[in-house]
């Protein structure tokens, strides 16, 4: 993965956010109204935190004054181990939305005692497979330790995620972890599917705005408000602003790159241009089998 992972109470990650994992562990203090936005890189983490942004400054900003218009989905909503974890003046967070890749069983205590909401987003690992592959190529490790600095074919990208070894991963066992923990706690862990999303945004957006305790008004309806936000917060359009489409940025892995690195194609279904149907199969194994005893079926398909 041009960058080396080290494996951390079952999961594997890069080193920096391995080390901003440790301290928020020990000192994130999170208020009980803050709202975290947990995935597996890929999933679509860029999308839930515009969404969720939006949704809570609809009343502070008007349509051409939003912060997203202006600013990286990534500088509107930080990341709990990069941004919070590496400054200690951040433990107390003063931010009502904090986004995370840390897996459920790993999340500081304090999350969980605090009582604050998760909304967690999950998607097809066919397309976050190769949405994280086309994602690696366009990281520099620029000051990263690593032992090699080679890209990976798509081929050994997939070895490697089938046997859990990506960043974050095992996908099956970061997707269980939080499906465990919103079957005891229902009220306190949203789980939405990309694909969901994408087939039924309005619902989904309003559901978002209820979890977190914002619902529309019939006014806010009946004016549109939420058609506005699901525009503002589109793939076309974050993709064709100024500010994601270069700007540099780090990220998680400790690498850099560029903004645009965040938005490639938006798409459902976009493996069927990548994945051979054996390896569509062989993922579609593995979460049958992973998945089998859990209640938790992701619909995905074997083939095309
Ligand atoms: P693709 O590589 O399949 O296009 P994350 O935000 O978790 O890093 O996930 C990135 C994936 O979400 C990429 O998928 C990216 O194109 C897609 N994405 C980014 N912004 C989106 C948006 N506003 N709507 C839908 N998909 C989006």
């Amino acid at each position: 993965w041009k960058v080396d992972l080290y494996q951390y109470e079952g999961f594997w990650f890069p080193l920096q956010p391995l080390e901003g994992l440790l301290l928020a562990q020990d000192y994130f203090k999170p208020q009980p109204n803050d709202v975290i936005l947990s995935s597996l890189p890929k999933s679509g983490t860029t999308w839930l935190k515009a969404l969720t942004f939006a949704i809570l400054t609809r009343s502070s900003f008007g349509e051409s004054t939003n912060p997203l218009l202006s600013r990286s989905p990534h500088d509107c909503v930080p990341f709990l181990e990069l941004e919070i974890g590496s400054n200690p003046q951040n433990f107390n967070s003063n931010v009502s939305l904090v986004a995370t890749h840390i897996p459920y069983t790993s999340l500081p205590k304090s999350i969980i005692s605090s009582g604050c909401k998760i909304i967690y987003i999950f998607r097809d690992p066919k397309d976050v497979i190769v949405s994280l592959w086309h994602f690696s190529q366009k990281l520099s490790p620029e000051g990263v330790q690593t032992s090699t600095t080679e890209d990976l074919d798509l081929k050994e990208a997939f070895e490697l995620f089938c046997e859990g070894v990506s960043i974050a991963g095992s996908y099956w066992n970061h997707v269980l972890g939080y499906w465990r923990a919103s079957l005891e706690s229902p009220e306190r862990i949203l789980f939405i599917k990309y694909e969901n999303l994408k087939n039924e945004t309005i619902y989904y957006v309003k559901k978002m705005a209820e979890f977190m305790g914002y619902p529309f008004s019939l006014e806010e309806e009946v004016n549109g408000v939420v058609q506005n936000i699901i525009n503002l917060c589109s793939f076309e359009n974050l993709s064709s602003l100024e500010v994601n489409q270069s700007g540099p940025r780090q990220f998680l892995s400790g690498m850099v790159g560029e903004n645009n690195a965040f938005f490639r194609k938006g798409r459902v279904g976009d493996w069927k241009n990548h994945l051979t149907p054996e390896m569509a199969t062989r993922l579609y194994q593995i979460t049958e089998q992973k998945l089998s005893s859990s209640g938790l079926t992701l619909h995905i398909s074997a083939n095309a």
